[in-house]
C-alpha cells in the first residue's frame, strides 16, 4: 500500500511537473527510464503472438491496424507530458486518424491499410518507448525529432523491417550505441544526434547500406571502426562526441561520400593520405581535434571539396598552392594550427574568391600568429607521418580493442555536464514532400481534421547536409 501511494504520488508530482517545465530534468529523465525498464521484458523483445494475448475492445479493417492500435496505446501510456497534446485523440480504433500518426496502403497488399509512419517532430514530449513499439511493422518513417523520450530503444524495434527513416534526434536516449538498428534491413537514414548515447561503435554499421548517419552530440567514445571504408552514406557527422584514435585510412574507398564531418573530438595523428582519394567530397571537417603533421600531399585530390575546415588542431608544415586552389573551393579555415609556410594563393588577403582563414599559426610576416615560443617546440621537431602511426604507407591501423560495445546498457542517464548545451538539430526532418503535405495541424486545435490517407511509398529520399543540420555553435 505505502509503495502504490508513494509511486502515485511520485506519479503526480511528476506529471505536475512536466506539465509546467518542458525542459526535463536528470532526475525526471531516469525516472522515466527506470520505469521504462521495470516495463521491458527481460531482452527488450515481445514475445511472439503477444498481439493475440492483449484483448481490445474493437474490431479492425485488418489485423495490422489492430496491431498498431495496441503499440499506440501502450505509447499514450508510456507519455507523461504531452504539451501541444500531440497524443490526445489517441483514442478509439481510428489509428490512421491519430495526430502525427499516417497511414498508407501497405506494400504487400495494396488493398490493405497499415500505419507506415509516424511523425512527431517538435512534439516535446517526455516518455518512453514501450516495448509494444515493435508491433508497428509496417512503419517506415519513425520521425520524432525534439521530444523527451528517455531510456532506451527496446529490442523489440528489430521487427520493424520496414524502416526507412529513423529520427530519435535532440531526446534523451540513453545506453551503448543501439545496435538493434543493424537488425532493420532497410534503413537508409539513421539520426541519432542530441542524446546521451555513449562508448562505441559496432564495426556493422558501416556495412549498413545507409545514406545518412549522424551521430554527433552525444557521448561517444571510442576508435572508429576500420570498417567505415565499407559504408556507402553520402553524409556522415561524428561531430562533438569523444571519438580517438586515427581517422581511419579506409576511408579512401567511401565512394558516395559528399560530406563528412570529424569536429570537435579527439581524433590525433596525421591526416591519412586516402582522404585524398575523396574526389566528391564537398564538405571535410576535421576542426578542433588534435590531428599533427603536415597535409598529405594527396590532399588536393579532394577535386569537388567547397568546405575544408582543420582549424584548431596541430597541423605543421607548409599549405600548399595546389590545395588553395582547388576549383571548387569556396572555404578553407586552417586557422589555430602550426602550421609555418603558406602558398601566396592560401594567404586570405590574395584571395578575393574564396573565403581563407590562416590565422593563430607560425606564419612568418602575416598578423596574428602565435608567439615564437608557442611555435617553437612544436615546429622544431616535425613528426614524420610517414613512420608516425596512422600517416605512411607501413602504419598500423588503429587499434581494434576499443570498439566493443560497453557491457550493458545503463538504465539510468548519467548526469549531463552543465555544458551549454548546443542548439538542437534544425531537424532535417522535413519529411517527404507527400508526408510534409498532410502534416499535423497547429499543436491548439483540439480535433485535427483527419489526415486523408496518404500514399509515401515509394519513399522520396530526403535532402539533408551535414553543415545545415547539426546546429553546432562556433566554440
Ligand atoms: C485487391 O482487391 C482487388 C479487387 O477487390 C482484387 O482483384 C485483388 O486481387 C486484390 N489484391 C490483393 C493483393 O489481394
Ligand atoms: C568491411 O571492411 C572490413 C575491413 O576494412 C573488411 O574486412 C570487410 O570485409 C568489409 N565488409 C564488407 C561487408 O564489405
Ligand atoms: C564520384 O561520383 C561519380 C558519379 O557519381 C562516381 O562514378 C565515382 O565513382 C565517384 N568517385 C569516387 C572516387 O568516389
Ligand atoms: C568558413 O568556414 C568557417 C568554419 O568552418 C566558418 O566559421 C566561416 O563562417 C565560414 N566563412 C564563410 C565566409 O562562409
Amino acid at each position: 500500500m505505502q509503495v502504490y501511494r508513494c509511486s502515485f504520488i511520485l506519479l503526480f508530482i511528476f506529471s505536475v511537473l512536466f506539465s509546467f517545465s518542458y525542459a526535463l530534468s536528470d532526475h525526471e529523465a531516469s525516472f522515466l527510464a527506470r520505469r521504462q525498464l521495470s516495463t521491458l521484458p527481460e531482452n527488450g523483445n515481445l514475445p511472439d503472438n503477444y498481439e493475440f494475448e492483449v484483448k481490445v475492445e474493437y474490431t479492425f479493417p485488418n489485423s495490422r491496424l489492430r496491431r498498431a492500435y495496441i503499440a499506440l496505446k501502450a505509447w499514450k501510456e508510456a507519455v507523461y507530458s504531452d504539451p501541444f497534446e500531440f497524443t490526445s485523440n489517441w483514442k478509439g480504433p481510428e489509428v490512421c486518424n491519430y495526430k502525427g500518426v499516417f497511414c498508407s496502403p501497405a506494400l504487400d497488399d495494396p488493398n490493405v491499410t497499415v500505419v507506415a509512419g509516424i511523425d512527431l517532430n517538435h512534439a516535446d514530449i517526455a516518455g518512453y518507448f514501450p516495448v509494444e513499439l515493435g508491433l508497428l511493422t509496417d512503419v517506415a518513417l519513425f520521425h520524432l525529432n525534439s521530444n523527451r523520450f528517455c531510456g532506451i530503444i527496446p529490442e523489440s524495434f528489430s521487427k520493424l523491417k520496414l524502416m526507412y527513416e529513423f529520427d530519435v534526434s535532440n531526446n534523451r536516449l540513453v545506453g551503448p550505441f543501439p545496435k538493434v538498428v543493424l537488425k532493420m534491413p532497410s534503413l537508409k537514414y539513421l539520426d541519432l544526434r542530441f542524446n546521451n548515447f555513449e562508448g562505441g561503435l559496432p564495426p556493422e554499421l558501416f556495412d549498413k547500406d545507409l545514406d545518412a548517419l549522424f551521430l554527433n552530440d552525444n557521448r561517444f567514445e571510442s576508435t572508429i571502426p576500420e570498417t567505415l571504408g565499407n559504408s556507402s552514406a553520402s553524409v556522415i557527422v561524428f561531430a562533438n562526441n569523444k571519438f580517438h584514435g586515427c581517422i581511419p585510412r579506409s576511408i579512401g574507398r567511401m565512394s558516395n561520400l559528399d560530406e563528412i564531418v570529424f569536429m570537435n573530438n579527439n581524433f590525433g595523428g596525421c591526416l591519412p593520405p586516402e582522404v585524398g582519394l575523396l574526389k566528391n567530397v564537398t564538405v571535410f571537417n576535421a576542426a578542433g581535434n588534435t590531428l599533427s603533421g603536415i597535409l598529405p600531399k594527396t590532399l588536393d585530390g579532394l577535386s569537388s571539396v567547397e568546405q575544408l575546415d582543420l582549424s584548431r588542431n596541430s597541423l605543421t608544415g607548409f599549405v600548399p598552392e595546389r590545395l588553395c586552389r582547388v576549383p571548387s573551393l569556396k572555404n578553407f579555415t586552417f586557422s589555430f594550427n602550426y602550421f609555418n609556410g603558406e602558398a601566396k594563393g592560401c594567404e586570405p588577403h590574395s584571395r578575393k574568391d574564396i573565403s581563407l582563414d590562416d590565422t593563430d599559426n607560425c606564419l612568418p610576416d602575416r598578423p596574428k600568429q602565435k608567439s615564437q615560443k608557442q611555435c617553437q617546440p612544436i615546429v622544431s621537431k616535425p613528426i614524420d607521418c610517414s613512420k608516425a602511426k596512422c600517416g605512411g604507407p607501413s602504419s598500423q591501423s588503429p587499434p581494434h580493442e576499443k570498439h566493443e560495445m560497453p557491457p550493458q546498457p545503463k538504465p539510468t542517464p548519467t548526469p549531463t555536464p552543465p555544458t551549454p548545451k548546443p542548439q538542437p538539430p534544425k531537424s532535417k526532418p522535413n519529411p517527404p514532400p507527400t508526408l510534409k503535405k498532410a502534416s499535423p495541424p497547429p499543436p491548439l486545435k483540439s480535433s485535427p481534421p483527419p489526415p486523408p490517407p496518404i500514399d509515401f511509398y515509394p519513399l522520396n529520399p530526403m535532402t539533408y547536409h551535414a553543415s545545415d543540420v547539426f546546429g553546432i555553435q562556433k566554440l
